[in-house]
């Protein structure tokens, strides 16, 4: 009977729960930056998804990791481990802090494990007085009960009975506001390097080392939500190598799979060793389909020049952006690292970002909001030149259309 559906937009509305709102376009194939829709109109994709097709759609390598794994095995469950999740838990220790992995299938689950580990830590070593978590205004860590909790929105989070307690929140690049908070009791701070979902924000080098250093004196761990930053997106493999500031537990998802659903938690072998057998655990973490493509994803990515690619691509979005607004005097500030970017609305735009996604969509470029006063770019890591200057011809359009009144 599949052959007699129409997949509509307007099936949508009748058949799925409507927490979305999807776009009327339904994309059907991609290939690199380009995106076709069903009418097989192209769009270029400086959106990558939210941030996750770190290498674009349907990347060579990673539909040959993909289809050799699916001739292999597809599943296990973690009553027995896998090739693939034992590689690429490998690579990722060999490449960072730490000693240990665990795998999740997306960012709010690897940082419900960070949030559960943090306190059973606490729980070992100090004992219950110390549960407190300290998360960030305008923070994101997902939708999850608990990671909404600690997200520092509580429209999100508001709503649905009882919270998850002894989460508090301080403001971000206020290092006065988490000294203000912070005390013995506190087990874990939680800080996104850049503030993703809030605006793309980037904590200040001073701030983050701040707050690494009052975990030192408190006793608590500082979790990185590397969720959005990871893999490469701003220019290192993770964040935290820029601040010269090294995390206790990092999450990272997104990028990780380049599009297939991934998220892991890394952690030091001490903390590691508070999770023990039966602690925490989930039916696909590490499912070897998912673990195959994140080792292609990373293989493909830690070098060198695609580093120097993501800080090249930056530089050619800054300089882009910078014309265009010296043309339409849009945005107050570009900012964000890497191919992590966010145009910010000046007093005549505020609140009008979700008017130029939508006319980015009407000239064919996927773009992002992040919240009501920025535009955000997150696009492929590996994005050619060639198609950062057709989305931005694009863009230049849809700002011509916002500008004039033509919505
Ligand atoms: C920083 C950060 N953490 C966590 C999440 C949640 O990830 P997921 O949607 O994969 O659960 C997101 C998603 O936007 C994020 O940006």
């Amino acid at each position: 009977m599949t052959g007699q559906i129409q997949p509509t937009r307007a099936l949508f509305d009748d058949v799925m729960v409507p927490n979305y709102a999807p776009a009327g376009i339904i994309p059907v194939k991609g290939k690199g930056s380009r995106v076709w829709d069903q009418q097989d109109r192209e769009y270029i994709d400086f959106a990558g998804g939210i941030a996750v097709s770190s290498l674009g759609h349907c990347h060579p390598a990673l539909v040959s990791a993909l289809t050799l794994q699916a001739e292999k095995i597809w599943h296990l469950s973690n009553v027995m481990t896998n090739e693939p999740a034992l590689r690429l838990a490998k690579k990722l220790v060999d490449a960072t802090f730490a000693d240990k992995v665990y795998f999740a299938n997306s960012g709010a689950e690897a940082n419900e494990a960070a949030f559960k580990l943090a306190r059973r830590w606490a729980l070992d070593k100090f004992g219950a007085q110390k549960d407190q978590i300290i998360s960030f205004s305008k923070s994101f860590h997902g939708r999850t009960f608990f990671t909404v909790t600690v997200g520092g929105q509580a429209a999100y989070s508001d709503g649905f009975g009882p919270k998850p307690g002894a989460v508090v929140h301080a403001e971000f690049n206020n290092l006065d506001s988490v000294k203000a908070l912070i005390s013995d009791k506190t087990c874990a701070v939680v800080l996104e390097p850049i503030q993703g979902e809030g605006g793309i924000i980037p904590g200040t080098a001073e701030f983050i080392q701040g707050v690494r250093e009052l975990c030192n004196q408190h006793n608590a761990l500082l979790i990185m939500d590397e969720v959005q930053t990871g893999v490469g997106r701003t220019g290192k493999l993770y964040a935290y190598m820029h601040y010269g500031v090294t995390p206790d537990i990092l999450t990272t998802a997104k990028s990780l799979g380049g599009g297939f659903p991934v998220g892991a938690m890394l952690t030091t072998a001490e903390i590691a060793s508070h999770l023990k057998v039966g602690t925490h655990g989930s039916t696909y973490g590490g499912n070897p389909l998912a673990c195959a493509v994140a080792e292609a994803v990373f293989d493909t990515v830690n070098h060198a020049d695609v580093m120097a690619q993501v800080l090249s691509n930056e530089q050619l979005f800054r300089q882009q952006l910078a014309g265009l607004n010296d043309k339409y005097h849009v945005f107050s500030e570009i900012r964000g690292q890497g191919m992590l970017l966010g145009a910010v609305l000046n007093e005549q735009y505020k609140g009008r970002s979700r008017d130029f996604f939508l006319a980015a969509a009407d000239h064919g470029l996927m773009a992002l909001v992040a919240g009501p006063d920025v535009i955000r770019f997150a696009p492929s890591l590996v994005i050619t030149p060639e198609d950062i200057m057709v989305g931005m011809q694009r863009f230049e359009q849809a700002i011509k259309q916002v500008v004039s009144g033509k919505e």
